[in-house]
């Protein structure tokens, strides 16, 4: 059976571009093949620096996944440091990984170039990522397009391994939604943590309002005809709504008399009766953290019996008594 991996990192708060690039794909996934879905608290390490933040960031994490579709009785779901064989796999394709194929990274480069200081971690970062991937014996892997080199450097590391040691590896493909937009913050770029301009998926009712009924919209009057693919309000209420109550909203901004704050009010309707079971999922889970638990540990036991075949194999191929 085909074996999709993908890693997300506990990140704090989700937004509605995540859900859309790369949560709903992950949950979809599960109906094709064995999906493999961990929580990436190693890879987010690099940059968090606070151990009370990163350990709620770890559970929140989980609950929200899980709220949000990911089948622990289906899928393999586990917290990735709950899996010490990968940080030990780290360390053998270290050994193999040339040091030009890190610094071409570009999300080095461009933490680098934020002024973010460098440190060990976020150099292997994507030596970490093989590790997390090749451990599973991965096919699939499901990423959005920041990610693509890394599933590259992944592939070259898999094959330097085995060409100095014997085969150990499956190359991996990298899996791009590139029919999935670019989701447009309120202020009208990309809907991103780092612009401040996101909806959160689990934000409580006024704080959401608030955030919708602030998108920019240009002062085209009420009466007025308005282009609805020139409008943040139409780009995010299509991509939820269905195609029929799109084409209602288009045609509405189309015939003119129809506002920017209507708009956003049935946005805001739509959205927050979209994540409503989704919610009350979540808040079930999280008045139950003993289940959350018990899911944790579940997951790890089945990934880190996924993953025994590889380790031992490798262990034996670089002479690891
Ligand atoms: P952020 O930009 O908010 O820091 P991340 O980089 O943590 O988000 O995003 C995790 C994943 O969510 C990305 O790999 C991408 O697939 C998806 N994603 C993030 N923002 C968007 C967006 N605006 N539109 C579509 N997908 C997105
Ligand atoms: N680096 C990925 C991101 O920032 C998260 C991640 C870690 C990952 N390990 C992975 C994704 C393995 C896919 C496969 O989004």
């Amino acid at each position: 059976m085909l074996r999709i991996l993908s890693g997300i990192k506990p990140s704090g708060t989700l937004h509605i571009g995540n859900y859309l690039g790369m949560i709903r794909p992950m949950v979809e996934s599960q109906k094709r093949g064995q999906l493999f879905c961990f929580i990436a608290n190693l890879h987010s390490l690099t940059t968090l620096f606070d151990g009370p933040r990163m350990a709620r960031n770890s559970v929140d994490a989980l609950i929200d996944m899980m709220a949000l579709g990911i089948d622990p009785q289906r899928s393999v779901f586990w917290l990735q440091s709950d899996v010490p064989e990968v940080a030990e796999l780290t360390w053998y394709l270290g050994n193999v990984t040339p040091m030009g194929l890190l610094e071409r990274c570009h999300a080095y480069k461009d933490a680098l170039a934020k002024g973010v200081p460098a440190n060990h971690g976020l150099f292997s970062y994507p030596v970490l990522m093989a590790a997390d991937i090749l451990l599973f014996q991965s096919n699939i892997v499901p990423v959005g397009r920041d990610q693509k080199q890394h599933v590259e450097v992944t592939r070259d590391i898999a094959a330097k391994f085995n060409a100095a040691y014997g085969e150990a590896f499956t190359l991996p493909e990298p899996e791009i939604a590139e029919a999935i937009a670019t989701i447009p913050g309120v202020d009208g770029q990309k809907m991103s943590k780092s612009y401040g301009n996101t909806v959160e998926i689990f934000g409580d009712e006024k704080a959401t309002k608030k955030k919708i009924m602030g998108i920019v919209t240009d002062p085209t009057p009420v009466e007025a005809p308005k282009d609805p693919d020139k409008s943040v309000i139409y780009s995010i209420y299509k991509l939820f709504a269905g195609a029929d109550k799109a084409k209602t909203m288009a045609e509405r901004f189309l015939s003119g008399g129809y506002g920017y704050g209507d708009a956003k009010k049935e946005l805001f309707e739509m959205l927050w009766a979209y994540f409503e079971p989704f919610r009350n999922k979540r808040k079930e889970l999280a008045g139950n953290l003993d289940y959350v638990d018990e899911v944790r540990k579940r997951g790890a036991d089945k990934a880190r019996e996924a993953a025994a075949g590889t380790i031992k194999k490798v262990r034996e191929l670089v002479g690891v008594l």
